[in-house]
């Protein structure tokens, strides 16, 4: 399977980023060990702090892989244009946010996002992209 994994903004500091919502550990770390666990899978990441590029890389993936796994970050909360490019592409796409967004400040309640894709993981950490992939298996499997 191939899978995608997107991080919108200010994820590339994840590690030294605000530590007791987010973790102390970077996201290309934790994909080092993503990889290791689901060796089975063609697993790619990408992360931008620019709406337009992860857009791009929404419509380049959004054809051709079997699954999107989208943290858009605070775009999730303000970005119609994700929204569209995500309702506009076959591939489906699972939401991910590493801290519970419903236990944080209320604009963080509401996400453009999430209507569009299969479903939403929030407050489980980065092992939230984890099940995640899990999801995508059991979707593979049941076909
Ligand atoms: C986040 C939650 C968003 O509200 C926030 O703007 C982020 C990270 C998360 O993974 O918990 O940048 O998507």
């Amino acid at each position: 399977m191939k899978l995608q994994i997107i991080n919108g903004p200010n994820l590339n500091l994840l590690g030294k980023r605000e530590p007791t919502v987010y973790g102390n550990l970077s996201f290309e770390d934790f994909f080092e060990t993503l990889k290791k666990r689901f060796p089975e899978h063609e697993l790619h990441y990408y992360q931008s702090n620019v709406e337009g590029e992860l857009i791009n890389k929404i419509h380049e993936v959004g054809f051709s892989f079997d699954g999107i796994i989208l943290n858009a970050g605070a775009y999730t909360h303000t970005s119609v244009a994700i929204h569209d490019a995500v309702g506009g592409i076959s591939t489906p796409v699972v939401e991910v946010h590493i801290s519970n967004v419903y236990a944080r400040e209320e604009f963080r309640h509401k996400s453009l996002i999430t209507s569009k894709c299969v479903g939403m993981m929030t407050g489980f950490g980065m092992e939230g992209y984890a099940l995640a992939i899990e999801y995508f298996k059991t979707r593979t499997a049941a076909k």
